[in-house]
């Protein structure tokens, strides 16, 4: 980035900051339906990354886009009798303007579909082509006579010639999870009439993937991240590689050079993705996208677990073959469940963010904190609606709102104002713990470690209130009770700053009632900042609102009925 000249000061105990600026992505949502929560599963706790390292003090650029091309769209368009760039601009509008309403904040969000990554993809290969790395083969491929055409990809179904599940032409999406070259699909099928295709004579472009096999093992070792992406991808490698076909016989998506019947695989425009809305935004706010992609930046990219082949195979041979910059680390995240079963849109086993979330008025800062809390970064998050009442109704109103609010209230009430008072070591201690909990959350990726410490603030806090009883002291013994409010203004302040990068909204509205105005991104160093005293509160009111029985199972009921009427 142009304007980062500065380098950060490394606590040596922690990983986080980085010394130089880091750019953070998420995958690329393929816009061929709306939001759901396997999307949020990596989105929130990136989001909350991000925002961790902005109170760090680190220099950050959050970046993500649509990824529109690809057999999920053209699937999807036949279906819904749309155009390929109909479907594409209805849900990239759809996660626009998604996004902000969860707080999820990303510095460019840009389209696979812009000029921008047409030529930045371009580029990209012209430097494989002229490295060696792509070469051209004549090959056999499924072709539906009926449909007077190839079937590449999610145009097909069939088995899997590894593990025997019934899988798409290019992964095996409900088994072993692994990545399929075009051809190798066994028994195939035209999923759009149901023919059996004949094999007919096509060229393609294939990237020599096997050139990578030594420079992968060497990277891979050394590749910052959570174990899963790290294991995973080692051990697809000791089962040895083969060459890439990066060819699809499509007219949707982006031209290999030089051959206007054929378009690239959707894998290989998608990560360049990155890339491009790297430069949008350096267009846009006047940054350097080569600091990041060529320069000394730092590139972490965050990801759901069943896209690591694609993301610590593939992607770092391109980057080295075209000679990028490497990602510092792939932070994987685990798989949805949706009420017990494997999330899936076509068996209704999924949660639509707008239509069963947001639009039935629900706590978007309650989702964010559900899903970094619920379960290890790398574990299966299994959404039901009676977990997230009772995290909602316990943790945050029964935990972190009541402690605030009470000590909000009891102050407004008898000063009015943070009264005098100092600090106890015992509360310090307290903070502290939490705040070391927190960076080696970071440093490990882990969020949960990272929600659970700051809860156990506020259960702390509400012991302290509990224990020291201020509404007797104010009778007894002004002095102390004064002291005691103080205490508890003072972790309510902490709370104020632990609390904004997992509930932005909610550390809004502290801040509010504790000083009368909104104040965001204070650092982490602030936390154990004295409070000032004789600042006039502001007013008190309840963070969360409970949820109740019979919401919940209102609630429940829209998620079943859904699966009893799926189609899949
Ligand atoms: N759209 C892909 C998916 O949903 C993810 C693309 S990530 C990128 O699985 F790296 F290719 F951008
Ligand atoms: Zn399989």
């Amino acid at each position: 980035m142009r304007c980062l000249k500065l380098e950060v000061v490394k606590d040596l105990k922690y990983k986080f900051p980085l010394p130089r600026p880091v750019l953070v992505t998420c995958g690329l949502p393929y816009v061929n339906g709306p939001c759901h929560i396997a999307h949020l599963r990596t989105y929130v706790p990136a989001d909350i990354f991000i925002r961790f390292l902005r109170k760090l003090g680190q220099q950050v650029v959050f970046i993500c886009g649509s990824d529109t091309h690809g057999t999920p769209i053209l699937v999807k368009a036949e279906a819904e009798g749309l155009t390929p760039q109909e479907v594409v601009k209805k849900y990239h509008k759809h996660f626009v303007e998604l996004f902000p309403r969860l707080g999820i904040d990303f510095d460019n969000y840009g389209s696979t579909d812009d000029p921008l990554n047409h030529n930045r993809t371009k580029e990209i290969i012209l430097q494989l082509l002229k490295n060696g790395y792509i070469y051209g083969k004549q090959l056999k491929l499924p072709y539906c006579p009926t449909c007077n055409r190839f079937l590449p990809d999610r145009y097909q179904k069939g088995t899997c010639p590894y593990c025997g599940a019934i899988a798409r032409g290019d992964e095996c999406d409900q088994g072993c999870g692994r990545y399929l070259e075009p051809g190798e699909l066994l028994d195939p099928r035209c999923v759009i009439c149901g023919t059996k295709p004949e094999m007919r004579e096509t060229r393609h472009y294939f990237m020599k993937l096997t050139a990578f096999e030594e420079f992968l093992r060497e990277y891979l070792k050394q590749m910052d991240g959570t174990e899963n992406a790290r294991n995973y991808a080692l051990q697809w490698l000791e089962k040895g590689l083969r060459d890439w076909n990066i060819t699809r016989n499509l007219d949707w998506g982006v031209e290999f050079p030089g051959e206007p019947n054929l378009v690239l695989y959707v894998w290989v425009d998608a990560p360049i993705g990155y890339i491009s809305s790297t430069e949008e935004w350096a267009m846009k706010k006047n940054g350097d996208w080569e600091y990041f992609w060529k320069g000394s930046g730092y590139l972490i990219h965050f990801i759901g677990g069943d896209i690591i082949y694609h993301h610590c195979l593939f992607w770092p041979s391109m980057l080295k073959g075209a000679g990028y910059n490497l990602p510092y680390a792939v932070v994987a995240s685990g798989m949805v469940r949706v009420e017990g079963h494997k999330f899936s849109k076509s068996r209704g086993y999924v949660l639509w963010v707008k239509e069963d979330y947001l639009d039935k008025g629900l706590d978007p800062d309650a989702l964010r904190y559900y899903i970094a809390s619920y379960t290890g970064h790398t574990r299966d998050l299994d959404f039901s609606w009676s977990s997230f009442g009772e995290k909602l109704n316990k943790e945050l109103v029964g935990t972190l709102g009541n402690f605030l609010y009470r000590t909000i209230l009891f102050a407004k009430k008898n000063y009015g104002h943070v009264p005098q008072g100092e600090v106890e070591p015992d509360v310090v201690a307290e903070v502290e713990a939490v705040i070391r909990e927190i960076r080696e959350g970071l440093d490990i990726y882990e969020f949960k470690k990272i929600s659970d410490a700051i809860l156990s603030l506020a259960a702390f806090g509400n012991k302290y209130l509990q224990e020291n009883e201020p509404w007797r002291l104010v009778k007894t013994d002004p002095n102390r009770a004064r002291q005691v409010t103080y205490n508890c203004l003072w972790i309510a302040k902490a709370l104020q700053i632990l609390i904004e990068p997992i509930m932005p909204e909610k550390a809004d509205k502290l801040h509010k009632q504790l000083f009368g105005r909104v104040e965001r991104n204070k650092l982490l160093s602030e936390v154990l900042k004295p409070l000032e005293t004789g600042i006039k509160l502001g007013d008190p009111k309840p963070l969360f609102k409970q949820i109740s029985e019979e919401e919940i199972e209102e609630l429940s009921r829209i998620t079943l009925e859904r699966v009893s009427t799926a189609k899949g």
